[in-house]
């Protein structure tokens, strides 16, 4: 398979187990990415990290430079980028700790660069096809691999990407519900908008780590992400472990 890349988020800002052979330090047109994009070995297999948040995990969902980053991944060599995600859970088969790959989203974000054609000096204009958000492939390598790990994955839903860094409200839950998405998260745009227009593979493995605000009542959400987690990602991780190329 070709070079992927793994982005990380909230609960995978690094990558336990990652050998790292390269920091790749890269400027972009766009200004640096969110951090070096680690190259390395991890269970006996190539893969190329990016921390979406920083080392620190301190950039907030609005302010990632998201532009910088799949720019970044490109001029690395990458062309299959896998984001993780963890995800508010809405749908009922998504409870905290299940995991989706999902097949369609909904940008509810606002403000952010969100494209190459932005009308500046030398960029062209493209209107890029999403009727597919995600690439087919990958989503389908992403199934593979969670039957060979034996890991139940959600080959379905719609993702609805919402501007953080708060939590919604009950009532935009229900919005969002409405409209027929599945979960909700921060980051899952404009980062596949940007991919498809560099013309790289993007699918995303998505956590759910706690019920969306309102959906089982009003609870402690950072508890209920704190519980589900660790667990979780630990299974997203055993999900790569079969996707990534030896
Ligand atoms: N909403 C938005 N983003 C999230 C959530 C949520 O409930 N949980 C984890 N990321």
């Amino acid at each position: 398979m070709s070079r992927i890349a793994v982005i990380g988020g909230t609960g995978m800002n690094q990558w336990p187990g990652l050998e790292v052979d390269r920091r790749i330090e890269l400027d972009t047109p766009y200004g640096p990415p969110s951090a070096p994009l680690l190259e390395g070995r991890v269970y006996g297999r190539r893969a190329i990290f990016l921390a979406r948040h920083g080392e620190g995990h301190k950039i907030p969902p609005h302010k990632i430079n998201y532009r910088a980053n799949l720019w970044a991944l490109r001029e690395a060599g990458v062309q299959s980028v896998i984001a993780i995600a963890a995800v508010g859970g809405i749908a009922p088969w998504f409870a905290p700790g299940e995991i989706a790959v999902p097949k369609d989203l909904i940008d509810y974000t606002f403000d952010r660069e969100h494209t190459y054609s932005d009308g500046s000096t030398g960029s062209e204009l493209h209107h890029v096809e999403f009727s597919e958000p995600y690439a087919e492939s990958l989503r389908a390598g992403l199934l593979d691999a969670a039957r060979l790990s034996q890991t139940p994955v959600v080959g379905e839903g719609v993702l609805a990407v919402t501007q953080g860094p708060r939590l919604e409200s009950v009532a935009e839950v229900r919005r969002i519900q409405r409209d027929g998405c599945d979960m909700v998260g921060m980051t899952g745009m404009p980062e596949a908008g940007l991919a498809r227009e560099l013309g790289l593979d993007y699918a995303c493995l998505a956590l759910s780590v706690n019920w969306a605000a309102g959906v089982q009542g009003i609870g402690d959400i950072h508890a209920e992400i704190a519980r589900s987690i660790e667990d979780g990602m630990r299974k997203v991780r055993a999900v790569l472990a079969q996707l990534l190329p030896t």
